[in-house]
């Protein structure tokens, strides 16, 4: 019988996952599908239940049902619930269990450029989801120093106090960031300045960027944000979003099936859909 895999979101029109997946599933010859589902908030914990009751094998959870799916669930991984968000759902023998493939998402994508993270002083940018999702998963591998930049200083030290995993870090203004920006050795923008149409911003001036540095964008459209692009006249090493998202679809989908999937083959898939350009 058909394997059912799906995606929760509202709206969901615009993921790239089901594409990506059903490309992946096909190419392992798997009789299995996977589905957009639209689900508005009142309707999520009925259309959990109706996929229990399906027998799904698994769905990722999309915006904006990311912590509001947790009540639904039968248990949540520890690294989930500390960042208070679920991306990713198993149905583990009848038993629906919540994970978070983001923050591992977006470090898999940093595999070709660092092995080891306790010699790196690391930037990120922003203190909203996508921040947290990133910063819990990095601060749990023990980096040398994790720092948090944000408009609104005070979010990026409350992420500080409610990070479950020792760090050494500190909260900075956008200002102190940019004046400090040499010390670091990776900078993570996580903000959705510079997403399209707004494409001519930057979250912060990268004039004392240290040329050594890898700068990392999650903004995949455009593929290549303002910020990257200055990054890279500074001689930068960068990266765009891409990496982010099809290693969080990769992760989910071994948690699903065992199989570690293609990602060369994944990242061809989104390129496509995003148009064909690469960065
Ligand atoms: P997500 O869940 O996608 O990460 P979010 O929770 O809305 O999104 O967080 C957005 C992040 O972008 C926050 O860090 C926000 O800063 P504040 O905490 O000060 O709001 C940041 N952000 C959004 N618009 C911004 C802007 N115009 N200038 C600076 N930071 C901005």
């Amino acid at each position: 019988m058909k394997k059912l895999f799906a995606v929760l979101g509202y709206p969901i029109g615009h993921s790239m996952s089901p594409i990506m997946l059903n490309d992946v599933l096909a190419s392992y010859e798997m009789d299995a599908h996977y589905h957009p589902f639209k689900v508005s908030p009142d309707e999520l914990g009925t259309a959990v239940r109706g996929l229990k009751a399906i027998g799904i094998k698994g769905f990722n959870v999309t915006i904006p049902h990311k912590s509001a799916i947790i009540p639904f669930l039968d248990g949540v991984d520890e690294l989930a619930m500390s960042i208070g968000a679920v991306n990713t759902v198993v149905n583990d023998n009848g038993k629906l269990i919540g994970y978070n493939t983001d923050g591992y998402g977006f470090i898999k994508g940093l595999d070709p450029y660092i092995t080891s993270f306790s010699d790196k002083k690391i930037l990120v940018i922003g203190a909203g989801g996508a921040a947290r999702a990133i910063y819990f998963t990095m601060a749990k591998l023990k980096p040398l120093a994790i720092d948090i930049t944000n408009r609104t200083v005070s979010k990026a030290e409350e992420l500080i106090e409610a990070c479950p995993f020792e760090s050494n870090s500190k909260s900075l203004s956008l200002e102190e960031a940019a004046a400090n920006l040499n010390e670091y050795d990776v900078v993570i923008q996580t903000t959705m300045i510079g997403m399209y149409p707004k494409i001519s911003e930057v979250p912060i001036s990268l004039s004392n960027l240290n040329a050594q540095a890898l700068v990392c964008d999650i903004i995949y459209n455009p593929l290549e944000t303002q910020f990257l692009k200055e990054a890279q006249q500074k001689g930068a090493t960068v990266q765009n979003g891409v990496e982010m998202f099809v290693y969080q679809g990769a992760l989910a989908f071994e948690k699903w099936t065992g199989i570690f999937p293609d990602v060369n083959r994944m990242r061809e898939n989104v390129l496509q859909q995003l148009g064909g350009a690469k960065c």
